[in-house]
């Protein structure tokens, strides 16, 4: 981490600093750090960033001890971008970078969206919204497509009665509960203007870019690699036509669409490899290679590739 040792002659000041070095290993950010730049491709501005707010967050955390802060720090935080960018993903890394370095008691993170919150009839509506809270009171809550809380078109909804409560909550229990607003950009900002209480609330935002192909190519290889398997060559060369193909067609989702997609891809293979079971000999090579035709079943590429398939008739509502 690029905390500069700064060269101030006091001895006051030299004590800080050797405390900052002790801080950052003790708590063991470097490693959240690293583990964060090798488990995620691509994403250099989203890591960017959260290497100026865990640095932000450690000069802090010792300004705290050498008296030099009272007030606890706004830490709520807004991730936008497109689904499947990695937003849930790296909101857990951060409670897991906050919890090391105190500024939250447990760590934990409670995702949810309008629904967990509102209630459908009058009087349901606080008691949920409280009821969440409780359960994320020292963690972070994740909000996702938070901007479903607003509708301008009635005045009336619940979900202004949770917005108030929330307001309230992460105005007044900061030091407890770090609240991350999750969605599409334009909507987020769209949410941000008729609610001008939650843009000043949040200290952080942060854009997720789409990925590029090569970008999605790694993921796949990543997810893969996870599960113990790997792509064989013509394997991934049939993973990026796919990526590129897939991209043309609705409901694409980044990151999730590759997973879904190699979710598939596993379970062609494993019939591949079943139907083939007596004049094949199974290696554990077999077992672990996904090859060309586990992904160009896929009817992405079409009536034709997947009329040969045992598994071309997919009943999924996405096209993966
Ligand atoms: N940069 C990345 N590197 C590796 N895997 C990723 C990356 N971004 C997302 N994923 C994977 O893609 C899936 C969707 O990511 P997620 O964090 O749920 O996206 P979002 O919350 O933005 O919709 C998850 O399974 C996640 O592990
Ligand atoms: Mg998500």
């Amino acid at each position: 981490m690029p905390v500069p040792a700064a060269k101030q002659p006091s001895t006051e000041s030299q004590t800080a600093v050797a405390d900052l070095a002790t801080e950052l290993t003790e708590a063991g950010i470097e490693d959240v750090l690293t583990e964060l730049d090798n488990e995620l491709v691509g994403l250099t501005p989203v890591k960017t960033r959260i290497r100026e707010i865990a640095a932000l967050l450690l000069v802090e955390r010792v300004r705290r001890k050498l008296g030099l802060s009272s007030e606890p720090p706004t830490l709520h935080m807004s991730f936008t971008g497109n689904p499947g960018t990695g937003k849930t993903t790296v909101a857990l890394r951060m409670a897991d970078i906050l919890h090391r370095l105190g500024f939250v008691r447990k760590g934990h993170l409670i995702s949810v969206t309008r629904d967990d919150l509102v209630g459908q009839y009058i009087g349901h509506t606080a008691p949920k919204t409280k009821e969440i809270l409780k359960r994320a009171m020292g963690g972070v809550l994740f909000i996702d497509e938070a901007y479903y809380l607003y509708r301008a078109e009635n005045e009336r909804d619940y979900g202004q009665e949770a917005i108030e409560i929330l307001l309230q909550v992460m105005e007044n229990q900061r030091e407890d509960l770090v609240v991350i607003l999750a969605g599409y950009a334009d909507r987020m900002e769209k949410f941000f203007r008729s609610n001008p209480g939650f843009r000043s609330r949040i200290a952080h935002h942060l854009d997720f870019p789409d990925y590029a192909d090569g970008e999605l190519l790694a993921i796949g290889e990543l997810i893969l690699a996870k599960q113990n398997y790997k792509l064989s060559d013509s394997g991934r060369e049939a993973l990026a036509r796919y990526i590129t193909a897939r991209k043309q067609q609705p409901h694409f989702s980044n990151a999730r669409s590759i997973r879904n997609a190699l979710d598939r891809a596993r379970l062609r293979q494993a019939n591949r490899i079943v139907r083939s079971a007596a004049d094949l000999k199974i290696t554990s090579e077999t077992l672990i290679t996904i090859d060309a035709p586990d992904l160009l079943a896929s009817r992405v590429f079409g009536q034709d590739a997947t009329a040969n398939s045992p598994l071309s008739d997919e009943t999924e509502s996405t096209f993966d």
